[in-house]
C-alpha cells in the first residue's frame, strides 16, 4: 500500500513558532525521509470560511500568507503538493455523503470542536458548517487515501472521527477508504506551544504569538517581554522552569549546540534549568539566550522568504500545480466512492441494464 501524507492548516493568520515546532518541522523531516509516495498540504480555506463566513478578504490574503511560510520552512514543490482546499470540489462531495454517518451526538462529543465553541462564543449560534467541519476534515484525509497526518495532539479527535467515517463506509458499502493515523511529534510541549505570555496556546486571537515572518527585531522585542516564574524576583532567588515558557521553548528548540555557540557555561539545558532552579541565573540572560537559539533556526526561514516573495509568480504557479494534482487524486477517490455507494449512474452501462433486465423479468 502507498504511503501517503496529508495535513493543512486554515489560513487565517500567519504562521507562528508554535506551528513550527508543532507541525511544520516534522512535515519538512517526512518529505525529506523518502519514506512517502505521495504528500499533499492543504490551505484549508473553506474550512477557514465554516467560521469566518463575513471576512473572506481574511482567507484570501492568508492563502498566499501560509503559502509563503510553507515555503520559506523548506516544503519543496517537487516533493509536497500544496493545494488550496477549496479549489478540489471532489472534498466537498465527498462532504456530503459522509454527513450521513455520523449522528449529531457524535459531533457534539468532539473535545475539540467543544473547545472552539466556547472560545468563540458560538455557544448560542453555531455556524452548522462550523459544527460539521469534523467531517469534512474526515473528506480530506480519505480524498487523498492518506495514511498518515502530522499534526498536534488538539486534531487527535479528528482523526478518530474520520477513522470512523472509514470504517463505517467501508463496511457498508465495502471496502474502499483508507483509515488513517496520526503522526505526532515526540515533544510533549511542542505539540501545542504556549504563548509568550504563559498563558494558553499560541494563538493569533490572544496576541501571544512568535510568527516565522516576524522581523528579528520583534522577536527580541517579544522574547525579552516574556511572561517567566512569577516569584523570581533577584537573580540569587530560585526559580520554577516548570511553568516557566522560556524553558518551554528552550525545551522545544535548544540543542547542546546552542549550548556550545552561545552560553558555553552549561552544557546542556538540564545543567542550565538546575542554576534557574537553585538561584544564581537572570531572566534576562536565559531571554538572550532563547533569542539567539530563535534567531538561529528564524535565520535561514526568513531568507527564503524573501526570495518566495521576490518570485510571487513562481508561487502561484506551485499553488496551481498542486491543486491541480490534488484534483486528479481526489475525482480518483470520488469515482471509487460513487461506484460503492452505487450512485455511478453515468460511468458505463450498467444502471440502464439492471433496470431493464428488472422490467423483463
Ligand atoms: N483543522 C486543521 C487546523 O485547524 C486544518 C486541517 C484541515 C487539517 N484539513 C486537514 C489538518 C486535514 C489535517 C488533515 O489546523
Amino acid at each position: 500500500m502507498k504511503k501517503i501524507i496529508l495535513t493543512g492548516d486554515r489560513p487565517t493568520g500567519n504562521l507562528h513558532i508554535g506551528h513550527y515546532v508543532g507541525s511544520l518541522k516534522r512535515r519538512v523531516e517526512l518529505q525529506n525521509s523518502g519514506k512517502y509516495d505521495e504528500i499533499y498540504i492543504l490551505i484549508a480555506d473553506a474550512q477557514a470560511l465554516t467560521d469566518n463566513a463575513e471576512n473572506p478578504q481574511k482567507i484570501r490574503d492568508n492563502v498566499m500568507n501560509v503559502a509563503l511560510d510553507y515555503l520559506s520552512v523548506g516544503l519543496d514543490p517537487n516533493k509536497s503538493n500544496i493545494v488550496i482546499q477549496s479549489s478540489v470540489p471532489a472534498l466537498t462531495e465527498l462532504n456530503m455523503y459522509y454527513l450521513n454517518l455520523v449522528t449529531v451526538s457524535r459531533v457534539q462529543r468532539n473535545p475539540t470542536v467543544k473547545q472552539e465553541i466556547k472560545q468563540k462564543d458560538f455557544e448560542t449560534s453555531i455556524p452548522v458548517g462550523f459544527f460539521t467541519y469534523p467531517i469534512s476534515q474526515a473528506a480530506d484525509i480519505t480524498a487523498f487515501l492518506a495514511t498518515d497526518i502530522p499534526v498536534g495532539d488538539d486534531q487527535l479527535p479528528m482523526i478518530e472521527q474520520a477513522t470512523e467515517i472509514v470504517n463505517k463506509f467501508n463496511s457498508i458499502y465495502g471496502e474502499t477508504l483508507v483509515a488513517p493515523k496520526a503522526l505526532l511529534s515526540e515533544n510533549v510541549s511542542s505539540q501545542r506551544l504556549v504563548g509568550i505570555d504563559g498563558k494558553a496556546k499560541m494563538s493569533k486571537s490572544l496576541n501571544n504569538c512568535i510568527y516565522l515572518c516576524d522581523s528579528s527585531e520583534v522577536v527580541r522585542q517579544k522574547v525579552m517581554s516574556m511572561y517567566t516564574d512569577p516569584n523570581h524576583l533577584k537573580v540569587e532567588d530560585p526559580g520554577n522552569t516548570k511553568d516557566n515558557p522560556v524553558f518551554t521553548y528552550l525545551s522545544c528548540f535548544a540543542k547542546d549546540e546552542h549550548f556550545t555557540k552561545y552560553l558555553p557555561e552549561y552544557k546542556n539545558l538540564d545543567e542550565m534549568k538546575a542554576h534557574y532552579e537553585r538561584g544564581g541565573l537572570g531572566d534576562v540572560k536565559c531571554k538572550k539566550f532563547l533569542y539567539a537559539v530563535l534567531e538561529d533556526i528564524l535565520t535561514p526561514i526568513r531568507e527564503k522568504r524573501k526570495y518566495y516573495e521576490e518570485h510571487l509568480d513562481e508561487v502561484y504557479e506551485i499553488l496551481r500545480k498542486g491543486t491541480v494534482n490534488a484534483n486528479k487524486k481526489a475525482n480518483e477517490t470520488l469515482k471509487m466512492v460513487r461506484k460503492a455507494m452505487k450512485i455511478n449512474y453515468f460511468d458505463d452501462d450498467s444502471f440502464l441494464n439492471e433496470v431493464k433486465n428488472k422490467k423483463a423479468q
